[in-house]
């Protein structure tokens, strides 16, 4: 598939709007909108005449994301939403007092939470690694807080205030040689920057579908590697914690040997297979020609703005899709992140409050005429 194919899964109805806010909530694609209106639509008709395909679809749905993410679809798990993902690992695992776990000071809050309640009902340490002061998350300075007490490190791949990037594949090799788990946060990077999971290594990594993924808000995910699923008790137990075992007097069964033992229940298959078939898009577009096209489309924003007299937050010859910028201080009073946002509300562009400043974060379905008027609308006359 070409670039302008996967453009024209965005190309909706006009009604003007610009969207700049895609590491906060992107468009879903039309092949994953499909995919909820076929499902909705065959419920509607069919009820249980349909119970057989659509447990088979949320399969295959598994499988796209698997592939994408280079994992075995066995240790794959859907959730609500990343928050829930992270806590089946960070409640499925037992904590002592004497643990540390280490995170970054600057991870959004679904990837810190879990860890700071871990702390509370094991008495374990949160330890949490000062960034850089230039925001950026070196490894080094991650690596010189781990002592003999850490027990797990969880960082986010990629920060979701301006896209500073940990190497995750340095931080497993070193955390496997002292038996540290490593739990990451991909949902700011999987779908627009390439990865595999296996040859990476760390020990599980979590994420959501309403980002990079261009799928609805709805479904969280964890892929864990099968040496480490018998250590993660299941925190939701239902019926299909166990597979096929329906008997509710045969209290024998022992749950299922793969990651969809964390799946309680029904699920949420309208989100589900939207989700795959968004996998399934990205890769036939190859995630690699939608990285180049989302860095190439930040790079002009970026450049523009800082020709616009903006601060952008990130340093110099920085690749990303993340834009965080803002006025010099000295001359913020007259047009403030306040008033940036509200010019940039006002024209119906999409933009998240973040960090030190604003962050646009342009997918590959954007265009240049969305970045053009972006900075048009925040030229300062
Ligand atoms: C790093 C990171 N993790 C997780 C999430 C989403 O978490 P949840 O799916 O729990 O709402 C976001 C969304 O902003 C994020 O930036």
């Amino acid at each position: 598939m070409s670039l302008n194919q996967f453009k024209r899964q965005f190309s909706v109805s006009n009604q003007g709007l610009i969207h700049l806010n895609n590491a906060g909530l992107s468009l879903t694609s039309k092949s994953a909108a499909d995919q909820v209106r076929y499902w909705v639509e065959r419920f509607q008709q069919e009820g249980m005449h349909c119970n057989d395909d659509y447990m088979e679809a949320a399969e295959v749905a598994r499988k796209h994301l698997a592939k994408l993410a280079g994992a075995d679809s066995k240790e794959v798990a859907f959730f609500q939403s990343t928050a829930g993902a992270i806590s089946q690992v960070a409640f499925g695992l037992e904590f002592k007092a004497s643990d540390e776990i280490l995170v970054w000071d600057q991870e959004y809050a679904s990837n810190l939470y879990p860890w700071k309640a871990a702390c509370d009902r094991s008495g374990a340490k949160l330890i949490r690694a000062t960034s850089a002061s230039d925001g950026s998350t070196p490894l080094e300075k991650l690596i010189s807080c781990v002592t003999d007490k850490t027990k797990l490190i969880a960082v986010s791949w990629v920060q979701f205030q301006t896209g500073a990037m940990t190497d995750i594949a340095a931080l497993a090799e070193f955390a496997k040689s002292r038996g540290i788990w490593t739990v990451v946060d991909v949902i700011q990077g999987l779908g627009l920057l390439p990865f595999d999971f296996h040859s990476v290594g760390v020990d599980a990594v979590c994420g959501g579908s309403h980002k990079w993924l261009v799928s609805p808000v709805g479904v969280g995910f964890l892929i864990l590697k099968k040496e480490r699923l018998a250590d993660l008790k299941p925190l939701s137990v239902g019926a299909m914690t166990y597979g096929s075992c329906d008997d509710p007097s045969d209290l024998s069964c022992l749950p299922k040997f793969d990651a969809t033992r964390f799946e309680a229940g029904a699920k949420q298959v309208l989100e589900i297979t939207a989700l795959g078939a968004s996998c399934k898009l990205i890769q036939a577009c190859g995630v690699e020609l939608l990285q180049v096209e989302a860095y190439r489309l930040a790079h002009i924003l970026r450049e523009g703005l800082r020709s616009q007299g903006y601060v952008i937050y990130q340093p110099l010859n920085f690749q990303q899709a993340f834009v965080n910028f803002a006025l010099p201080p000295s001359t913020a009073s007259d047009f403030g992140r306040e008033q940036i946002a509200h010019a940039l509300a006002q024209n119906k562009i999409s933009y998240a409050l973040r960090g030190p400043g604003l962050r646009l974060s342009p997918h590959a379905f954007n265009s240049e005429q969305d970045i053009e008027f972006a900075l048009r609308v925040l030229k300062r006359s």
